[in-house]
C-alpha cells in the first residue's frame, strides 16, 4: 500500500529532508584528497546530531554509520573506513534523517580533484537522469513513466541502470512503497498512478560498464560486477497541493 502524506506530514517531511540537504551541502566541502571517509561520517552525524534529528541508516538493519559513501566502482551502501580519498576519485555521499518521526534521504556524487571527462560525462548523465524522472512526477502519471524516462536517457548516453536497486517510497519509514525501479519493469504495466500526497525517493545508480552489481563480503558494499565506476544521485520529492516540489533540494 502506497502511504499518502498530509499537508502536515509533509511540512515535517521538509524539515528532515533540509537537514539532509544541509549535511550534503556541507560534508561537499570537505571532499579533497586525503579525507576519509569516516572523518565525513563524523562530520555528517554531528551536524544531524546538533539539529535534535538522528542519523537514519545507523542501526537501520545493522548498517554501522550516518553516512553510506562509496567510491569508484562502490555503486551504494559503503560503510565508511579510514581509507582516504585520492585524486580522479568519485564518491557518492549517501544520507538519510529521521526527524520528529519522518525521514528524508538523498544522495550526491563528486569528484576528488580532477577527474577524467568521462566520468564527468557519467556523474553528469545520472544528475540529468534524477531530474528527468522528476520532471515525470505529476498527479494522473504513472510510475514507471519516472522509470522509462530514467533509462532512455542513461543508455543514450552510453550508461547503464542497476537493476538490484531501486528507488522508494518514504515517511514515516526509511523505505515504503511503492519501490521505484529505474528501469522499466517487464510485464507489469503502467506501475501505480502518482497521487498527491505521495513523497518518493528517486535514486538512479549508473555505471559505465555493465549493470551487473555484486555485495561484498560485508554484506553492505554494493561494486560493479566488472568494477568500472558507478555513480548515484538521489532527491526525496513529494506531490503537495501546490505541485512537485523537491524536498531534499541541495
Ligand atoms: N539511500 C539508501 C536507500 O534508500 C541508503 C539506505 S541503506 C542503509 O536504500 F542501510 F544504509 F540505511
Ligand atoms: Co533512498
Amino acid at each position: 500500500m502506497i502511504i499518502l502524506k498530509s499537508q502536515q506530514e509533509i511540512e515535517k517531511m521538509r524539515i528532515s529532508n533540509r537537514i539532509v540537504a544541509e549535511v550534503l551541502n556541507r560534508i561537499k566541502e570537505e571532499i579533497d584528497v586525503g579525507i576519509t571517509t569516516a572523518e565525513l561520517d563524523r562530520i555528517a552525524e554531528n551536524i544531524i546530531i546538533k539539529n535534535g534529528a538522528e542519523p537514519a541508516f545507523k542501526g537501520y538493519r545493522g548498517y554501522p554509520n550516518a553516512l553510506c559513501a562509496s567510491v569508484n566502482e562502490e555503486v551504494v551502501h559503503s560503510i565508511p573506513t579510514e581509507r582516504s580519498l585520492m585524486e580522479g576519485d568519485i564518491i557518492s555521499l549517501d544520507l538519510g534523517v529521521f526527524y520528529e518521526g519522518y525521514y528524508g534521504d538523498a544522495a550526491i556524487t563528486l569528484g576528488v580533484g580532477k577527474i577524467d571527462e568521462k566520468t564527468q560525462r557519467l556523474l553528469d548523465t545520472t544528475r540529468e537522469a534524477l531530474f528527468i524522472g522528476i520532471e515525470k512526477i505529476k498527479e494522473g502519471n504513472y510510475l514507471y513513466n519516472i522509470s522509462g524516462a530514467i533509462q532512455t536517457y542513461v543508455e543514450s548516453l552510453g550508461f547503464s541502470v542497476v537493476r538490484a536497486f531501486v528507488g522508494h517510497g518514504i515517511g514515516t519509514s526509511l523505505h515504503e512503497e511503492p519501490q521505484i525501479p529505474n528501469f522499466v519493469p517487464p510485464n507489469k504495466g503502467t506501475g501505480p498512478e502518482l497521487k498527491k500526497g505521495m513523497v518518493l525517493a528517486i535514486e538512479p545508480m549508473v555505471n559505465m560498464g555493465s549493470s551487473e552489481v555484486n555485495v561484498l563480503d560485508d554484506n553492505w558494499t554494493v561494486v560493479t560486477a566488472d568494477r568500472t565506476l558507478s555513480s548515484h544521485f538521489e532527491h526525496t520529492v513529494a506531490i503537495t497541493e501546490n505541485g512537485v516540489e523537491i524536498l531534499s533540494q541541495i
